[in-house]
């Protein structure tokens, strides 16, 4: 039986593992769940899979929530904050991470999970975006077991050779005759869109994926071509790769989760229905495969592929984290912190969604970068560019403070 945390259980990822897990009740046993807003969610949850902790990030409703494990007969202890949940992550009980919290706010737990050597599946895509090689570094150090669950990131690891699959084996992938990565995206619900059409979008819009059913900020982050940025990033750290091995192939189908290409020109890819139960799956139970609750893929239906280029003009985020990992340092975290501001903002309606890249690019300029040559560096990296990008969003909105 492994004892599974699960890091943002209340979100999509959260509750995509917990069905998963539910299907294989004979193996997979739930430790601790963490929420942050949606203690409603936590409550069903705890009722479902009575994990031993339930963790709050904030104290707000715990006093309530404790009342209501309680009449619900429930012996599930509650704890409350950052420190908790790195306990959790961290337990000498627990086998298995999920890293499945939203944003910088999952870094610090998510290392915690990375310090103790534990197998994590990695969802998280923004904890090695910001941390990039000291995280690596350390999951070397610590022998954690890393399985990427991004779906893309999970297909490229599918289609290497179980040797290279290793991630903690400083192998390149090229000694195991891999030439590019062909990193696919959807293109988002805007990806005909023009420039005119672009300033009128509302998160509404933006929060309607064409293929997948996730959160409100990777939606909007697959809408302007962010996600991509931070999944170019997070491919290079994972896999070791310069950018220039990366292409990014827009596939409006969502069918091909990513791509290998080998030296002698063969390219594998992995296939599915846009599902994330597929990959959460495969990191729960690799190297076995257990059935994921996904239906099976019928290529007849679907009938053809497309691919096509990006147009990084038209969608300048994924040429703001391009830029941001070639300058190295704390760039990236900057570009991360900066656009989960501007985000946020356009969610609330503060800014336009033509506005996000313009909050990031000021932000990148305004501030300086260094060598990330600590998590403390990073994280004090993190707090400037999101004043930065407060400070640039309320330029943009006329002096109004954006919530
Ligand atoms: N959804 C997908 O299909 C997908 C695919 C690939 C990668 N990912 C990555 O997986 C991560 C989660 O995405 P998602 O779509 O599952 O997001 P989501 O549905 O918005 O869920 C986010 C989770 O993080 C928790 N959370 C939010 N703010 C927090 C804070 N300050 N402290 C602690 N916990 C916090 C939320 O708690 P409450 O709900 O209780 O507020 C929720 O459990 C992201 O990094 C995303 O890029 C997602």
């Amino acid at each position: 039986m492994k004892r599974v945390t699960v890091l943002g259980a209340t979100g999509s990822i959260g509750r995509s593992t917990l069905d998963v897990m539910a299907r294989h009740s004979d193996r997979y046993e739930l430790y601790a769940a963490t929420a942050h807003s949606n203690l409603d969610e936590l409550l069903s949850i705890c009722i479902k899979h009575r994990p031993k902790f339930a963790i709050l990030a904030t104290d707000a409703g715990a006093a309530d929530f404790k009342q209501r494990l309680r009449d619900s007969g429930l012996s599930t202890e509650v704890r409350v904050g950052v420190e908790a949940m790195c306990e959790a992550s961290s337990a000498k009980d627990v086998d298995v991470v999920v890293a499945a919290i939203v944003g910088a706010a999952g870094l610090t737990p998510t290392l915690a999970a990375v310090n103790s050597g534990k197998r994590i599946l990695l969802a998280n895509k923004e904890a090695l975006v910001m941390t990039g090689g000291l995280f690596m570094d350390a999951v070397r150090k610590h022998g954690a077991e890393l399985l990427p669950i991004d779906s893309e990131h999970n297909a490229i690891y599918q289609c290497l050779p179980e040797a290279a699959q290793r991630l903690n084996d400083s192998a390149s992938l090229a000694a195991h005759g891999v030439t590019r990565v062909l990193l696919t995206a959807s293109g988002g619900p805007f990806r005909h869109f023009s420039r005119e059409q672009l300033q009128q979008v509302t998160p509404e819009q933006a929060c309607k994926h064409p293929n997948w059913s996730m959160g409100r900020k990777i939606s909007v982050d697959s809408a302007s071509l962010m996600n991509k940025g931070l999944e170019l990033i997070e491919a290079c750290w994972l896999f070791d790769l310069a950018p220039g091995s990366v292409q990014v192939h827009l596939h409006p189908e969502s069918i091909i989760h990513s791509m290998v290409e080998y030296v002698d020109g063969s390219i594998l890819a992995q296939m599915g229905n846009p599902d994330m139960r597929t990959p959460i799956a495969y990191g729960l139970a690799w190297p076995e495969r257990v059935d994921a609750g996904v239906e099976p893929l019928d290529l007849f239906s679907i009938g053809k592929l497309h691919f096509e280029k990006p147009d990084k003009a038209r969608f300048p985020c994924l040429r703001l984290a391009e830029e941001a990992f070639a300058l190295g340092g704390t760039a990236p975290a900057v570009v991360n912190a900066a656009n989960e501001v501007a985000v946020d903002a356009f969610l609330q309606g503060g800014i336009r969604f033509v506005d996000i890249p313009v909050v990031i690019e000021k932000s990148l300029l305004k501030g300086s970068i260094v060598r990330a040559d600590s998590v403390e560096t990073v994280i004090e990296a993190d707090r400037v560019a999101r004043q930065y990008a407060s400070e640039a969003i309320n330029e943009l909105a006329g002096g109004v403070i954006v919530p």
